[in-house]
C-alpha cells in the first residue's frame, strides 16, 4: 500500500518533469525558430545577412540578434528613422552594415542607436540631402565610414556638424569620394582618431591656409587627394609647401593641376612660384634697417650737440669776419664813387 502510493507519486512527479521538459523544449524552438529566421529575399547564414532589392523591405528588420554582417542594396529606403536598425529597441551585435544604393536621403538623429558594436559602415551611392547633427549618435565602436558618391551639396553642408560628435572617437577611416566637394567638410578632427581622409574625385580647388594647419596640427592623418580639379596660380603657397614637404598627402603623385590651362597635367607638388612672402619679409627687413640707421644718426647728432653748437658758432663767426672784411671794403670802395658824383 505504501509502497504504491510512493510509486504513483514518483509517476506523477516524473510525467509532470516531461511535461515541463517538453515546454521548455518547444519554447526554446519557438524562440530560436523566431530569431533565426530569414527575412523575405535575403540570404542567411552563419552570422550574416545579406538582402538584395527583392520587393520592398520594413526597417527595423527582423534578423537574429546575432547577426553581424547586415547588407541591405537596391531597395528605397529614403529615410532612416531613430533606431532604424535595432528591431523594439534591442541592441544588436552587427559589426558591419552595408547599405549602398537604396535611395536613402534623409538620416534622422539617433538612426543608427542600439548598434554599439558597429564597425563598418557604408552609406556609399545614396542621395543625402538631410543630415541630422546627431546621425551618428551611438556608434562609439565606430573605426570605418564610407560615404562615397553620397552627399547632395545639403548633406555636404550638414556633413561638419555630424561629424563633431563625440561618439566617433574611435574612427580612423573616413571615405568621401566622389561628392563634388569644393570644401573639406569637417570642422576639425580633434573628437575622431582618423588616420584617412579620402577626398579624392572631388571638385576641390585647393586646400587653405587653415585646413593645412589642421592637418599639419593631426599628425597621424593621412590624405588622399588625387583626381581633383587644383588650381595652380600660386594663390596657396602652403598647400604646394605641404604637399612637397609632408608625407601627409598618400597619393601627392597622383594630384595635377587643372587649372590654368598652361599648366593642366603637370604635378601640384613640383609647382614653383615666386616668393612674395619673401619679398614682403624683405622689404620689412629694409625699413626697418633704415629706421635703425635714422635713429643712431639722430643720437649722434644729439651727443654732439654741443660740439656741434661749437662748430656752428665757429663758422657763424668766420662768417661774420668774413662779413666784417667786406663790409670796409665796401665803405672804403664807396669814397671815390662819392667824389665821382661830387664831380
Ligand atoms: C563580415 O564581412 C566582412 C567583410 O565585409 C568579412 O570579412 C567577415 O568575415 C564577415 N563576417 C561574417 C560573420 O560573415
Ligand atoms: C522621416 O520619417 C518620419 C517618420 O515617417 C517623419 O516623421 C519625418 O518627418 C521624416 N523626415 C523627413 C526629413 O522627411
Ligand atoms: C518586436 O515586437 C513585435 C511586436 O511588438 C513582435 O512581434 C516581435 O517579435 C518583436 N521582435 C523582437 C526581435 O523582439
Ligand atoms: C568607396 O567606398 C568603398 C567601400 O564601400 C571603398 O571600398 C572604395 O575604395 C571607395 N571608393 C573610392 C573611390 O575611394
Ligand atoms: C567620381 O565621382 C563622380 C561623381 O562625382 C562619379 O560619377 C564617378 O563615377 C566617380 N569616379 C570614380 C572613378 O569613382
Ligand atoms: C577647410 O577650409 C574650409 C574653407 O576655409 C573650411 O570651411 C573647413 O572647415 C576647413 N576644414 C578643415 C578640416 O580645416
Ligand atoms: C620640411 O619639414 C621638416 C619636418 O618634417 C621641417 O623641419 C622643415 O622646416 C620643413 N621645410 C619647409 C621648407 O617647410
Amino acid at each position: 500500500m505504501e509502497s504504491n502510493r510512493t510509486g504513483r507519486v514518483g509517476f506523477l512527479a516524473h510525467t509532470l518533469k516531461r511535461f515541463h521538459l517538453t515546454v521548455v523544449f518547444l519554447c526554446l524552438c519557438v524562440l530560436s525558430a523566431h530569431s533565426y529566421e530569414c527575412p523575405d529575399g535575403c540570404v542567411c547564414e552563419d552570422s550574416s545577412v545579406i538582402c538584395v532589392g527583392i520587393g520592398e523591405i520594413k526597417l527595423p528588420l527582423e534578423v537574429s540578434s546575432r547577426t553581424q554582417n547586415l547588407t541591405l542594396q537596391g531597395y528605397t529606403l529614403a529615410n532612416l528613422t531613430e533606431r532604424a536598425f535595432s528591431p523594439n529597441g534591442t541592441n544588436m551585435e552587427l559589426r558591419a552594415l552595408s547599405l549602398r544604393r537604396n535611395n536613402i536621403h534623409v538620416i534622422e538623429s539617433c538612426a543608427f542607436c542600439g548598434l554599439h558594436g558597429l564597425q563598418t559602415l557604408d552609406l556609399s551611392l545614396n542621395y543625402l540631402t538631410i543630415l541630422s547633427p546627431e546621425a551618428f549618435l551611438g556608434l562609439g565602436d565606430l573605426l570605418n565610414l564610407f560615404l562615397n558618391n553620397t552627399l547632395m551639396a545639403s548633406g555636404a553642408a550638414q556633413l561638419p556638424s555630424a561629424l563633431s560628435t563625440h561618439s566617433l572617437r574611435k574612427l580612423y577611416r573616413l571615405e568621401l569620394a566622389g561628392n563634388g566637394l569644393k570644401t573639406v567638410p569637417l570642422h576639425g578632427f580633434g573628437n575622431l582618431d582618423l588616420t584617412t581622409l579620402v577626398l579624392a574625385n572631388n571638385t576641390l580647388e585647393t586646400l587653405d591656409k587653415t585646413n593645412i594647419s589642421n592637418f599639419e596640427a593631426f599628425k597621424k592623418i593621412r590624405v588622399y587627394l588625387s583626381t581633383n580639379p587644383f588650381r595652380c596660380e600660386c594663390e596657396h603657397k602652403e598647400f604646394y609647401r605641404w604637399l612637397k614637404n609632408s608625407s601627409q598627402c598618400a597619393d601627392a603623385s597622383g594630384v595635377f593641376c587643372a587649372h590654368p590651362d598652361e599648366k593642366k597635367g603637370s604635378l601640384v607638388e613640383k609647382m614653383v612660384c615666386k616668393s612674395s612672402d619673401l619679398d614682403a619679409v624683405s622689404y620689412v627687413f629694409l625699413g626697418i634697417v633704415l629706421a635703425l640707421i635714422g635713429v643712431v644718426f639722430l643720437m649722434v647728432l644729439y651727443l654732439n650737440r654741443r660740439g656741434i653748437k661749437k662748430w656752428l658758432n665757429n663758422i657763424r663767426e668766420a662768417c661774420r669776419d668774413q662779413m666784417e672784411v667786406y663790409h670796409y671794403r665796401y665803405e672804403q670802395d664807396s669814397d671815390p664813387r662819392l667824389a665821382n658824383v661830387a664831380v
